[in-house]
């Protein structure tokens, strides 16, 4: 069954954009003419100062540098609201949807939308807001989310988004690294019937930081509930916004200058605040989103990703209004009040596209049919996932439930340096295979390599990496270019290396087998072991801890942890719950550790590296084929490790 095609169909054919044989010429023409392909596709978006380069790019690690469309100016909201404004000001690009069902909703128009945005630009004017800074936005899933990220960039301001279910220690971490002077946030936010702090979040971040970074934290009153109000610092979102003029002169920057910073993890240190730019990063999101979701001017569209992410980014916000798209957002979770919820919202906006997570189509399906019962779906045409490799039977009940068996899914593999979708299928191009992201965007060239950097022909299983650079490629790292270089282009020689492996099959099509770093996908969220670990060392009764990745049935991976404590403290049941704590209240709730073994000790080299594949293999059961262990400063750690192993399962 794995293997089994699902061949576009005859009804998806007629409504198509692209026949498979027009995809090929396109594609095609994309990666042997680049310049030229990208000069068309260019004039997607609107420049004040149209370029008259294209594309000037080096992977060399000596010599990199990218550069698109680089004499080129412009401001991105004129492409995501001016011109809709002028051509379809009444067309809806919000609709809103609170977490509480039959609460009450919000519908804005392109016009009202883009009011909104000018005030709020004219607003960060007046607080000292100025083009190059950075502000860091922590708002839950509601409109004035978008209108302060379109905001900053009115007015050339840089944002930096930090998903709401960050911690404290978290959004300080993010504001230090970016120097960030101004912070956008709400009171409290809704998930599934409870109120969420995000004041008091930013407030005890704010603790954290130095004292005279952050000048200004503009508080948005989301929730009817009162939080703590620092008159020198706070101002009130609305208040704010009432006293300015819904016209708003958008500052005009080169095609390569920051539109925003989004962190996210590595396998090493800290999170890194990956850079992307505004002409590049627009041009490409907006030619994706349309060919992905075969998205017409039509459709009623709704990613359900959390803004806080870059699917949310490119495919929530700068994709679908460049195209002038309505978009459905939701601040709630897909099985609040119940799991009929995500159906029940469909019916009711009429939804034609829907992007979601395979962890979400997973949780749904642990509830049989209950999810889709009473509901009609007949809006649905395009269904579309992203962040984690979806599993057959997740793709097949998706495909059935809420497809009625025959609306495609596009299964798209990108990263949130990649900008935007860079594996993918495409409507009445692909045939489908579930489980896998079968093949290229638009300029992009994949290629797989053997650990010694050789490429793989035809059948092959490696290393996956790009070739040559697409628009919306990430620039660099935040204030650490070095590192940039040194993650993406150091490990083989003039290509991007993605850190996934892949296997590319007869047809050609690829099959992402996961990172091959030591990162994690926990419900489609990116997490280092080494951000995890260090957050568990942190604490004062931890001397050292490893963590491995674990399959979960609902969240793809699981957070497998080993704790070693210091002398003298003792192993407990307490001591479990308080270590879970404390790595939520230092990450976040998504870092939140599903087992935690006891270790008296971890398996390590003579050189002290830890060796995580024994701890791997351990954590599933996989004893019989530890491989080498000879190698072990230790080697009677091993049994004492499957002994606590089993004893905890
Ligand atoms: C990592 C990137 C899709 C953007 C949001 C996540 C994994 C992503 C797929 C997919 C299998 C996938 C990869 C990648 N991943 N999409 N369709 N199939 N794996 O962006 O947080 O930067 O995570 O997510 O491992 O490297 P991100």
């Amino acid at each position: 069954m794995s293997n089994a095609i699902y061949p576009v169909s005859d009804e998806v054919r007629e409504s198509a954009l692209l026949t498979p044989s027009q995809y090929d010429e396109m594609y095609q023409a994309s990666v042997n003419d680049p310049e030229a392909f990208w000069a068309e596709q260019g004039k997607r978006i609107v420049w004040s100062k149209p370029f008259t380069q294209v594309k000037d790019v080096s992977f060399q690690k000596d010599d990199l540098h990218i550069r698109w469309f680089a004499d080129g100016e412009l401001n991105v909201t004129e492409s995501c609201l001016d011109r809709h404004v002028a051509a379809t000001p009444d067309k809806v690009a919000i609709y809103w949807e609170p977490d509480t069902e039959g609460g009450e909703t919000r519908t804005l128009t392109y016009k009202d939308l883009s009011e909104s945005v000018n005030k709020f630009a004219n607003g960060l004017k007046s607080l000292g807001v100025k083009k190059g800074d950075v502000v860091t936005v922590y708002l839950p899933m509601v409109p004035e989310m978008t209108i302060t990220m379109l905001a900053c960039a009115r007015i050339g301001a840089v944002h930096s988004v930090v998903f709401g279910g960050f911690s404290p220690e978290a959004i300080a971490g993010r504001i230090e690294d970016g120097s960030s002077e101004f912070v956008v946030t709400s009171n409290f936010g809704w998930r599934a019937g409870k109120t969420v702090p995000l004041k008091a979040n930013v407030d005890r971040a704010l603790e954290l930081t130095p004292a005279d970074l952050v000048k200004k934290v503009i508080v948005l009153n989301h929730v009817d509930q009162e939080s703590a109000v620092n008159a020198d610092r706070d101002v009130d979102f609305h208040e704010l916004v009432n006293a300015q003029s819904s016209e708003c002169a958008p500052t005009i920057v080169n095609a390569e200058d920051p539109l925003f910073i989004l962190y996210t993890s590595g396998s090493t240190g800290k999170p890194k605040g990956v850079v992307h730019t505004a002409g590049g990063y627009l041009v490409y999101t907006s030619l994706s989103h349309k060919y992905v979701f075969n998205y017409t001017g039509e459709e009623t569209y709704w990613c359900m990703a959390d803004i806080g992410w870059i699917t949310g980014h490119s495919y929530a916000v700068y994709g679908p209004l460049t195209n002038g798209a309505t978009c459905v957002m939701f601040e709630g979770v897909p099985n609040y009040p119940d799991s009929g919820r995500m159906a029940r919202l469909i019916d009711k906006y009429e939804i034609n596209i829907v992007y979601t997570a395979p962890t979400a189509i997973r949780a749904l399906m642990a509830h049989g049919d209950k999810p889709v019962e009473g509901a009609s779906l007949k809006s649905v045409k395009i269904l579309a996932t992203a962040g984690e490799p979806i599993n057959p039977e997740a793709w097949r009940w998706f495909y059935e439930k809420f497809g009625d068996s025959k609306c495609p899914i596009m299964d798209t593999w990108w990263q949130t340096e990649t900008g935007g979708m860079m594996l993918t299928p495409m409507p009445g191009v692909t045939d489908l295979k579930p489980g896998s992201a079968t093949k290229p965007f638009f300029g992009v060239k994949p290629a797989l390599l053997d650990n010694d950097g050789k490429e793989l022909e035809g059948e092959a299983s490696g290393n996956l990496v790009i070739c040559d650079s697409w628009p919306a490629q990430s620039r660099t790292i935040f204030g650490d270019h070095e590192r940039f270089k040194e993650t993406y282009f150091s490990s083989f020689e003039g290509y991007y290396f993605s850190s996934d492996g892949a296997r590319r099959d007869a047809d050609g099509d690829y099959w992402i087998t996961g990172r091959v770093d030591d990162v994690l996908n926990v419900s489609g969220h990116r997490m280092g072991t080494a951000e995890i670990e260090s957050a568990l060392v942190a604490h004062d009764s931890v001397a050292e801890a490893a963590v491995v990745g674990v399959p979960h049935d609902i969240k793809g991976q699981g957070i497998y942890v080993y704790v070693t404590l210091n002398e003298g403290v003792q192993s407990s049941d307490e001591m479990r719950t308080e270590l879970v704590k404390w790595v939520r209240s230092e990450i976040g709730p998504i870092a939140t550790p599903d087992m935690i073994q006891w270790a008296p000790a971890l398996p390590k080299t003579r050189s002290g590296k830890i060796m995580r594949r024994i701890l791997r293999k351990i954590a599933t059961d996989e004893y019989e084929n530890l491989g080498d262990t000879s190698t072990l400063m230790d080697p009677g750690v091993v049994d004492e490790l499957i002994k606590g192993h089993n004893d905890l399962t």
